[in-house]
């Protein structure tokens, strides 16, 4: 086991360091940067469909939905195609609104999961076409769907998804902008420069990767703490959705993610001095207000751990603690912002004694309801 942690002491923090390479390996071959061409196999039958798709609906459960969330921002802004995110669970007991011209995306790690699964055959059963998104070849969803893309992540061991995630992801954006560009609801100098950004995200993801000694200083501060708040706003809203899960998941921290607007509807009022408050504030069309959020809590005494785009100077004059991450277009920073979550939840983890790669209650795949 230890010759198959290559060197590392978990499988998670081993999967969390080979993100350079399995994101590299989700869009090899799918994308030449060179003549700004994309492809995927598995939607090139489908891209026509896609196109003329009325609507998209996506299905998935855990961290999978949250890379679903993902792409309910980058399909709507680049391909202009209403875009509806659904737990497995809840679509398949609610006598759901689909049909043929629907496109169905079920997204999956295991692709066993038995919630996403019976939501495919529902979903099927009233004519949409399934498109399936998995890192497990040959699994159950890969094979029970009409056509599909592999993220080619390589095994995940750790129960908390860490590469699969990001895999996710980067096939989500090759597919937002190849609709999009089919569509013509992307600019070509928007695409190339997009591709541009996406050639370089796996060592951006390498440069993000040497916060780590610095994330681990921060972890031993807040170890002890028993709640947690995640902030974010636009493509970094499912980001704190999954920061709050990681940790969660494997320190047994109760933490809460939320879109940062909506803190003052409730999670506000948890806020003292006791309380961590991570805020992932990258520079972008949101940067402004969520500016004004970091106020807020500040206000509140809460104790602000803010990830931020390098060079930014504003919110590290008001956070207690500052993670700075390489700059890149605002579709693309899930890939980078998540990654100081993970390394952020798997220090604490640790130093808290837990079993960090097979945490209590959890299973890889749910095979059952
Ligand atoms: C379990 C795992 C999670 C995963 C979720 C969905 O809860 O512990 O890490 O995100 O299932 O799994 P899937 O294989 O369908 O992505």
């Amino acid at each position: 086991e230890s010759i198959e942690k290559g060197g590392y002491e978990h499988f998670m923090l081993k999967e969390i360091f080979e993100q350079p390479r399995s994101i590299l390996d989700s869009m090899r071959g799918r994308m030449i940067a060179e003549n700004n061409h994309l492809m995927m196999g598995g939607i090139r039958e489908y891209e026509n469909k896609f196109a003329n798709a009325q609507r998209i609906l996506i299905v998935a459960c855990g961290t999978s939905w949250h890379a679903g969330l993902v792409a309910e921002y980058l399909i709507e802004d680049l391909a202009r195609i209403p875009v509806e995110v659904e737990y497995a669970s809840e679509f398949r007991y609610r006598n759901p609104i689909v049909n043929e011209n629907d496109i169905v995306i079920a997204i999956s790690q295991s692709g066993e999961t038995a919630d996403t699964l019976a939501a495919i055959e529902l979903a099927k059963s009233k004519g949409a076409t399934i498109f399936g998104i998995c890192n497990v070849v040959g699994s159950s969803i890969a094979r029970a769907t009409d056509a599909g893309a592999y993220t080619h992540a390589g095994p995940e061991i750790g129960v908390a998804s860490t590469k699969a995630f990001t895999a996710q992801v980067t096939v989500l954006t090759l597919i937002a902008m190849i609709i999009g560009s089919k569509r013509g609801t992307i600019e070509t100098s928007k695409l190339h420069q997009l591709i541009a950004e996406l050639e370089q995200i796996p060592a951006k993801v390498e440069e993000t990767l040497k916060l780590d000694k610095q994330i681990e200083e921060i972890s031993a501060i807040y170890k002890d703490a028993t709640n947690f708040l995640y902030l974010g706003r636009g493509y970094n809203f499912p980001v704190a959705l999954e920061g709050a899960l990681k940790l969660k998941e494997i320190s047994y921290i109760h933490a809460e993610g939320y879109p940062a607007a909506e803190m003052k509807h409730g999670p506000i009022a948890l806020i003292d001095e006791q309380m961590p408050v991570v805020v992932i504030a990258t520079k972008d069309s949101s940067y402004e207000k969520i500016v004004s959020n970091v106020q807020e809590v500040k206000a509140r005494k809460g104790k602000v751990i803010a990830v931020v785009t390098e060079g930014d100077t504003t919110i590290p004059a008001m956070a207690d603690h500052v993670i700075e991450i390489p700059e890149t277009s605002e579709h693309l920073m899930p890939l980078l912002s998540v990654v100081p979550l993970q390394l952020l939840s798997y220090h604490i983890a640790v130093m808290r004694g837990c079993n960090v790669d097979q945490p209590r209650n959890l299973a890889k795949s749910v095979t059952v309801e």
